[in-house]
């Protein structure tokens, strides 16, 4: 279905048959979910094209000899700390042939070695030593001009911002910061830098495509609908002043509200509305006991990073949230709670309590793990369909006063297109 008729004698290239619906972006064809040459391509131009991907946190590798494994889309990907505190990151991938070097999730080691055949690279990647490189009692061994300094661990470009470590294949696309932009970098900024505190961490298997999900993330309008206890308690409700702001290239965004700032709009008792209808206490009031720590009154906040990450501030509850697409329709979801290092340990308390509303035995990552899977079950037998996406308008702009908006979510498909050349 993808080749093209070639008019020459030459093999003939493989070309994707798509096309974009006439209404833009605030279309988005469900084919994009399912398609296994789109997800191809995607590896490509994205994941090991113009993109930072978030890899892991600086404070995840304290000492030396500390390693972490991760993925830029499906590569495979090693973090390590060397002797001189230097972090390096190359593909996960034995220049021998191509086994996995890094078998853990984490570890602290001298120096990395295969398991298969023994090669053995330092921490920088670089290959060291070849198991019986000699031969044997004067037998076999490499040849004599194999050269240790001609393999190694493929580098991946890394720069580091606000404690988080980002990697790219791109020798091209600009610096971390740039990247940003000055509007996100600066939000990051209020964030996270700071020294940080990993409070705990954990992952789940969603089964819907990576984009469902970092549709999902950019979703303001289904923040207080699908997620019943942030209205019924008045976490979050699109009637608190709030809004969104998009990056340049509109792939990243911040959303923010303000808890104090709620003006009860008579849409929320509409009876469909069913949350905000809800006659609820809390057997345990503890679970929503926060402090300000910010002075401009912003007490939720979902910022994204194109393509993979995301930073969530609600209430007291810092965390970083992470994905890896692992097939057309799976994608493995990654959580890092956070605090800083200069909480007290009843602050620490407070954050690890007030994971509860987002993390694994919570909330929100039951119903947005389910729902990005609806999503896919209810659309891949139509792949000429698509979904409809005008609150707000049909363009992505800035909305600095209203959440009731899917204008995020027109931002990433406009982001994607740009990077796909779709
Ligand atoms: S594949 Fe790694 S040493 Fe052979
Ligand atoms: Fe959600």
């Amino acid at each position: 279905m993808l080749t093209a008729p070639h008019p020459s004698s030459a093999p003939a290239k493989p070309v994707l048959d798509f096309k974009w619906p006439a209404e833009g972006i605030a279309r988005a064809p469900y084919r994009l979910f399912t398609d296994p040459e789109i997800y191809k391509l995607e590896q490509d131009r994205i994941f090991r094209g113009r993109s930072w991907n978030f890899l892991c946190l600086d404070v995840e590798l304290p000492k030396a000899g500390d390693y972490r494994t991760t993925t830029i889309g499906e590569t495979p990907v090693i973090v390590t700390r060397d002797h001189d505190g230097k972090i390096h990151a190359m593909v996960n991938r034995c220049a021998h042939k191509g086994a996995l070097v890094c078998l853990k999730k984490q570890d602290n080691v001298a120096s990395l070695t295969c398991v298969y055949h023994a090669w053995n690279y330092g921490l920088d990647g670089q290959l060291k030593g070849v198991a019986f490189r000699n031969g044997v009692r004067g037998q076999g061994g490499m040849p004599s001009d194999f050269d240790v300094a001609k393999h190694r661990l493929q580098p991946v470009r890394i720069e580091s911002f606000c404690g988080m470590i980002f990697g790219t294949f791109s020798t091209e696309v600009e610096g971390v910061e740039a990247y940003l932009g000055p509007e996100m970098a600066q939000f990051i900024k209020r964030n996270l830098d700071r020294p940080l505190r990993i409070l705990g961490t954990h992952s789940q298997t969603i089964h819907n495509n990576w984009k469902l999900y970092a549709e999902n993330l950019r979703d303001s309008y289904h923040a207080t609908l699908l997620h019943t206890f942030y209205t019924t308690f008045k976490v979050n409700r699109l009637d608190m002043d709030g809004g969104i702001i998009l990056s340049d290239e509109k792939w990243h965004h911040v959303s923010f509200a303000r808890r104090a700032k709620l003006q009860e709009a008579a849409e929320y008792s509409d009876a469909k509305v069913h949350s905000a209808n809800y006659e609820s206490a809390l057997e345990g009031p503890r679970l929503l006991k926060a402090w300000e720590e910010f002075d401009d009154g912003i007490t939720h906040s979902i910022q994204t990073v194109f393509p993979n990450m995301c930073i969530q501030f609600t209430l007291n509850s810092l965390a970083i949230r992470f994905f890896a697409p692992r097939g057309v329709d799976k994608t493995e979801l990654f959580w890092i709670f956070l605090g800083y290092d200069r909480d007290t340990e009843e602050q620490s308390q407070m954050r690890i309590m007030q994971s509860n509303l987002t993390g694994a035995a919570g909330l929100v990552s039951l119903e947005d793990g389910c729902i990005n899977e609806f999503v896919q079950r209810g659309t891949r037998d139509d792949p000429g369909g698509a979904s409809f996406m005008e609150m707000g308008g049909r363009v992505a702009e800035s909305e600095k006063n209203s959440r009731a908006t899917e204008t995020a979510v027109r931002g990433f498909w406009q982001g994607y297109r740009g990077i796909m050349g779709f």
